[in-house]
């Protein structure tokens, strides 16, 4: 099975339960959605939702190859979710809503789908502050889904606006000037120099929203 490209373990981070459905915004090789489908159990489902064909072939085939049933692999964009309204528990996501163009129609659309008090589980790189374009395009070279990132109170900010509330932003790697000294010194940059603009401004995060319960 294809390794997994994301930058995070949302699966681990979820807490999903049996019979729940789930949903993985840019599914890629589908390793996520196994893993969920697995942790949902037979009463559950999972989605996997991807925008390249050459990512759903890969993922249909690890389906095969892991011989899960309760799974299923939908063509689309994460900007138009092709689910019916309340239909997802859980939404996950590894290191794909900052390469949307649209992460506010993402966080709309992500509402819409999710049930009354449905959970959005989602793994994601997040920015902590500016750092000069210079130093971002050779941090891109290293982490490439830098380029689209959110400041992290945006986040929080736009996933209240669509609706959704108790949200919160949980580091899991906070990267150093260090860990991107090869692409930093490729640029001509001297890395010790520059250490205090780049240490941590980004983040590979775990962010966690709901949406409103149902009023009974
Ligand atoms: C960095 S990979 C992450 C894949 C997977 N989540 C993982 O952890 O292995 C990004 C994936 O998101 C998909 N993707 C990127 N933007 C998308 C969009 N706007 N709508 C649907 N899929 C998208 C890509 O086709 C690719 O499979």
């Amino acid at each position: 099975m294809t390794a997994s490209l994301g930058c995070g373990n949302p699966t681990a981070l979820a807490e999903l339960r049996p019979g729940e459905v789930v949903l993985d915004l840019g599914s890629g090789g589908g390793i996520d959605v196994l893993l969920s489908a697995r942790r949902v159990g037979p009463d559950g489902f999972a989605y996997g939702l991807d925008m390249t064909d050459e990512m759903l072939a890969l993922a249909r085939q690890n389906q095969r190859q892991a011989g899960v049933k309760n799974v299923e692999f939908l063509k689309g964009g994460i900007e138009a979710i092709p689910l019916p309204d309340h239909s997802v528990d859980v939404i996950i996501s590894n290191c794909v809503i900052n390469l949307s163009a649209d992460k506010d129609r993402v966080f709309a659309e992500a509402r819409r789908v999710l049930k009354p008090g449905g959970r959005f589980a989602v793994s994601d790189v997040v920015r902590r502050r500016d750092v000069r374009p210079e130093l971002q395009r050779s941090i891109e070279l290293w982490v490439g889904c830098v380029a689209g990132t959110l400041e992290e109170r945006d986040y929080l900010a736009r996933l209240e606006k669509a609706g959704c509330v108790q949200s919160s932003i949980e580091p899991t790697r906070v990267y150093e000037a260090k860990d991107a000294a090869q692409f930093l010194a490729e640029a001509g940059f001297d890395t010790e120099q520059i250490a205090h603009e780049v240490d941590g401004a980004f983040m590979s995060a775990f962010i966690r929203a709901e949406t409103p319960p149902a009023v009974s």
